[in-house]
């Protein structure tokens, strides 16, 4: 049977040996081993295709049907009345996913998304008139889509919506503890939403509420041409950067907003913004498009003479994600579309996972790239980005670089000055013509940790979840593309950490229709991922071990952290639970060494 065959194999062969041997050698045996080995060798082949790097094929592919089938999927498919359901907002303590839409919030219960409540929040009919008079589109434009949605203090959240080209924001209700089942717009007080969300519905913001304070990176006009970061509500006045100078923005679109400390000082606290935009003018040949990060500190109040309200420690520089391509060119991938931070003991140093595409019309591709905040502070600390004039090259600044530095915070810890409003002339108008750093922040290990490009979609989102395993923590991607599926890939350290193997593990399909994947969120409580597009919300779990198989070889194949053989079934996995009774190895997948004492346990 099956595990003789194991044992008979797992006895002769050298564990290094197994692929070459392995069809000959073991099976040697009656009809009902031969065609278990020949199985086991189906396996393997699809073992080594992984290890040969031809990982397009995934260890499970699951149509639509079959997710719903399996109930490893439960969708809300929108409201007739409403659609993009891209504006998420995780809250696992009260076990609850607010969702913003057209017209529309959603608050869904993180146990099952069909449980949801509602907030219906259009625009009035006078607006939504002028809007259409404005020449704009009645259904897909003429309507409130809603682009905040922040958690505000312990019983309200704040959101604001494009309101049919006129921005507007507000209070929700949510009550104090999830059992006041309280869900309601404050619709006794509107905000102007200008700064805070962009007037056209196509356009994002990237915003952060902290400490009663609104960050934003969005456009902040009709025409959609005046793009900034914000930062608005609170008590201070609202400050911005610089406008019209392209060297500070050239056409953004914005990504994401963080908070990451510099020192265990709050006063050094940095806000974080990812964006793309055009490259600045003779940076590059032609037109082309930089992903880029962007810093300031969270205690900028602007200057006194020159850049009040406006941010005096903006500066940015260009994330770079590329292969070197066979012609010594390498192929970059630009068109930054997600950024997910996955946080480590230090808080100071989460890692940055970025999805990017191509902007290339020929060569569709996408790719996953890993910084560290290492890597991205060494860049901020280098040379500035300088020309003498609009006809000359960009160089790294040689000169003498005023003092306290451009960038620093004002604090204790490095600066030593108290206020932004106190910062000399000199670092003003070296941080007005300076906002572009000449280093570009260069991934982890210098290369993607994954790459798509013979496929017809590509990568839109990205969430990761660590996992405890057997043999270590492993950082599983989920991904999602622009044709409603998600990817489930761990990325291996093959004989170093500087040589990572990337295994496909699952491809889920979780929309009914094809459709951008544009919002994700995760919940470790739950143990389940949530998935948006213009069409409705999916929910799924983050495993689904029992699909793997019946027997120990092809859980321990299937190289999925979550899941180890317990004995009888392919299931979660608990690193509390007992050594030697789970049976997992994520690192080679080799059952050999783990499954083969399993006799009694072989299951086909
Ligand atoms: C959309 O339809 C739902 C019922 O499905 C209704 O409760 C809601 O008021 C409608 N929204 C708008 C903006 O009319
Ligand atoms: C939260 O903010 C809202 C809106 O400003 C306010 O009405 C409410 O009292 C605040 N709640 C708490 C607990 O501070």
């Amino acid at each position: 049977m099956f595990p003789d065959c194991l044992n008979f194999s797992g006895r002769t062969i050298q564990e290094g040996s197994l692929k070459q041997h392995r069809t000959h050698s073991v099976c040697s045996m009656g009809w009902f081993s031969r065609i278990v080995c020949l199985f086991w060798g189906v396996l393997l082949t699809a073992r080594a295709n992984y290890q040969n790097g031809k990982n397009n094929v995934p260890r499970l592919k699951l149509s639509y049907k079959e997710m719903l089938e399996s109930n490893n999927v439960i969708t809300f498919n929108g409201l007739a009345n409403s659609s993009s359901y891209h504006t998420f907002l995780l809250d696992e303590e009260r076990s609850r996913l607010y969702v913003g839409a057209k017209d529309h919030i959603f608050s869904f219960n993180l146990v099952n998304i069909k449980d949801f409540q509602k907030i219906v929040w259009p625009v009035s009919y006078t607006r939504r008139d002028e809007c259409k008079w404005a020449g704009k589109d009645i259904l897909k434009e003429c309507a409130n889509f809603i682009k905040v949605l922040k958690a505000y203090n312990q019983t309200h959240l704040y959101a604001c919506g494009t309101g049919a080209f006129h921005p507007i924001c507000t209070y929700i209700e949510i009550g104090h503890h999830p059992e006041d089942n309280i869900f309601k717009l404050e619709d006794s007080h509107f905000e102007n939403g200008r700064g805070k969300s962009p007037y056209d519905p196509k356009l994002l913001t990237a915003s952060l509420l902290i400490d009663g304070e609104l960050y934003s990176g969005t456009a902040a006009d009709f025409m959609g041409r005046d793009f900034a970061i914000f930062r608005t509500l609170g008590h201070h006045h609202p400050i911005r950067t610089e406008q019209h100078d392209s060297r500070w923005l050239n056409d953004p679109r914005f990504i994401s907003a963080h908070l990451i400390p510099e020192s265990d000082n709050p006063e050094d606290d940095k806000v974080y913004f990812f964006f793309r935009e055009n490259a600045i003018d003779g940076e590059h040949t032609g037109k082309a498009t930089h992903a880029r990060i962007g810093q300031i500190c969270k205690n900028d109040f602007g200057g006194h003479r020159s850049l009040v309200n406006k941010w005096t420690t903006f500066l940015k520089a260009r994330l770079i994600c590329s292969v070197p391509g066979p012609n010594g060119i390498d192929t970059h991938f630009d068109e930054l579309q997600d950024v997910f931070l996955m946080n480590s003991k230090d808080p100071k140093n989460p890692v940055v996972y970025g999805v990017f595409t191509t902007s290339s019309n020929i060569f569709k591709g996408s790719a996953v790239c890993m910084y560290s905040m290492s890597d991205v502070r060494r860049v901020f600390l280098g040379p500035y980005a300088h020309r003498d004039g609009p006809n000359y090259q960009w160089v790294p600044y040689q000169g003498r670089v005023p003092y306290p530095r451009p960038g620093t915070c004002p604090s204790k810890t490095f600066g030593g000055f108290d206020s932004t409003k106190d910062l000399p002339d000199d670092v003003i108008t070296f941080a007005r013509s300076h906002p572009a750093m000449y280093n570009p922040v260069f991934p982890i290990n210098n290369r993607p940790i994954m790459i798509k490009t013979d496929v017809n979609y590509q990568f839109t989102q990205i969430v990761v979840d660590r996992v405890d395993a057997e043999d270590g923590q492993y950082d599983v991607m989920f991904i999602g593309t622009d044709v409603g599926t998600v990817l489930k890939v761990v990325s291996i350290p093959k004989e170093t950490w500087h040589d990572l193997e990337e295994v496909l593990l699952e491809e889920m399909t979780v929309f009914r229709e094809p459709t951008t994947i544009s919002a994700m969120e995760l919940s470790t409580k739950q143990q389940q991922l949530y998935v948006g597009s213009a069409a409705g919300v999916a929910q799924l779990p983050l495993h689904r071990c029992d699909i793997y198989g019946k027997a120990c070889a092809e859980c321990c194949l299937a190289r999925d952290p979550y899941c180890a053989w317990d004995g009888s079934s392919c299931s979660r996995y608990f690193p509390t639970a007992k050594r030697r009774t789970r049976r997992q190895d994520i690192r080679n997948g080799d059952p050999l060494t783990h499954c083969s004492d399993l006799q009694h346990h072989a299951v086909l």
